[in-house]
C-alpha cells in the first residue's frame, strides 16, 4: 500500500470507528427482547449447566453455536414446569420451528472472528461478553469495536495485521 493510500484508509477508519462507537453506545445497556424470556442465571447459576452444553462449538469452531429447540426439549420434557415462558418452548417444538433468537453481538461480514483461537488462548467468555452468562436478560456490556480487538492483540502479542481480521 502507498503511503497516501494508507493515510486515506486511516482517515476513513477513524471516521467509521467514531460512527461505530456512537451506534454501539446507543444500543448498549438496553435489554434485547427475545421470543422466550430465557434466563442464563436460572440455567447456569441455579442449575449448574455448563456454557458448552448449549453453546457446543466454541472449542473447535469459529462460532460458539446456538442451542436447537430439540436440545431445550430433551431437558424440559422431563421438567413438568408451570412457567408460561418455558411452555412456549413446546409451541415451537410441536411445529418443528427453531426459536427465532435475536443476535446480541454481530460483527460486520468483512470481519473474521474465531471463538476457537480465543478460548484456546485461555480468554474467558466474561472478558468479551460480561455477565450475560449469569444474568436474566440480554444486555450488551462489552464493546466489540476494532479498537478493543486491537488493544488486546497488542497487549497479548497477537497479530494486528489488517488481514488477520478482515477479508
Ligand atoms: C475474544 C472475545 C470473545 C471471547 C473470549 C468469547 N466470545 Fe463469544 N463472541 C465474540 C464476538 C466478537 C462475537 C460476534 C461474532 C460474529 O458476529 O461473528 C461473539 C458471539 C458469540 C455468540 C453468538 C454467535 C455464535 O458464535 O454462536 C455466542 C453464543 C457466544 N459468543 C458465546 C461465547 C461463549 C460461551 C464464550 C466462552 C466459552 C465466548 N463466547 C467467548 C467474542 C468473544
Ligand atoms: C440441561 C437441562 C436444560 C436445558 C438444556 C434447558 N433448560 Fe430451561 N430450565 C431447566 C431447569 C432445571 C429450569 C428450572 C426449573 C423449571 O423452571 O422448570 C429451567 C427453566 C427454564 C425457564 C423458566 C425460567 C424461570 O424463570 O424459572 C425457561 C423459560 C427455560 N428454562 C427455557 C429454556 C430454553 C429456551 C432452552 C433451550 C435454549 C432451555 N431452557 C434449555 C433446564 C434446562
Ligand atoms: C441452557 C442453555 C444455555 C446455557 C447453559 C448457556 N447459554 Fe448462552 N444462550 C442460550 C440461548 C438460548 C441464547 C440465545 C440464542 C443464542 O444467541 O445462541 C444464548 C445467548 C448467549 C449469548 C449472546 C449471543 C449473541 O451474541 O446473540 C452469549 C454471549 C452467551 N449466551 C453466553 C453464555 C455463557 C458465557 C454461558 C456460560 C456461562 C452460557 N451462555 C450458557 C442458552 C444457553
Ligand atoms: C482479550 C484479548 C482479545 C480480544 C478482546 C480479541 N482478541 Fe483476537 N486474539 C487474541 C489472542 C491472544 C490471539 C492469539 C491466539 C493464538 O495464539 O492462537 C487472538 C487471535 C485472533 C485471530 C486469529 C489470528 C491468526 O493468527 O489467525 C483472529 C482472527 C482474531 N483474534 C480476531 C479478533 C477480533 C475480530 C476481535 C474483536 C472482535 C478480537 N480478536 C478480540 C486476543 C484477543
Ligand atoms: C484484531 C482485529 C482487527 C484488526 C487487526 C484490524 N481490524 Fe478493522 N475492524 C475490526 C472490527 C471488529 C471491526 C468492526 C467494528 C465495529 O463494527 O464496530 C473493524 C472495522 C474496520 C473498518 C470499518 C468498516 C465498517 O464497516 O465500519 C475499517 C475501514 C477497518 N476495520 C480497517 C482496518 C485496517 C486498514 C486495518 C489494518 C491497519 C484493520 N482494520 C485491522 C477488527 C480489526
Amino acid at each position: 500500500m502507498t503511503r497516501a493510500r494508507r493515510h486515506l484508509m486511516y482517515g476513513w477508519m477513524t471516521a467509521l470507528a467514531t460512527l461505530g462507537s456512537v451506534a454501539v453506545w446507543h444500543s448498549r445497556g438496553k435489554p434485547l427482547e427475545q421470543p422466550i424470556a430465557f434466563s442464563h442465571r436460572v440455567h447456569v447459576v441455579q442449575n449448574k449447566i455448563d456454557c458448552a452444553y448449549c453453546h457446543e462449538h466454541f472449542r473447535r469452531y469459529a462460532v460458539a453455536g446456538t442451542p436447537s429447540v430439540e436440545l431445550c426439549v430433551t431437558c424440559h420434557s422431563g421438567l413438568r414446569t408451570s412457567n408460561s415462558e418455558a411452555k412456549k418452548l413446546f409451541t415451537f417444538w410441536e411445529k418443528r420451528h427453531e426459536i427465532p433468537w435475536v443476535r446480541l453481538h454481530q460483527l460486520p461480514d468483512h470481519v473474521v472472528f474465531t471463538h476457537k483461537r480465543h478460548v484456546r488462548a485461555g480468554i474467558a467468555c466474561e472478558t468479551c461478553h460480561g455477565t450475560i452468562g449469569q444474568s436474566d436478560s440480554f444486555v450488551r456490556e462489552v464493546d466489540h469495536s476494532m479498537g478493543k480487538c486491537v488493544d488486546c492483540h497488542e497487549q497479548r502479542g497477537a497479530s494486528i495485521e489488517c488481514w488477520t481480521c478482515h477479508k
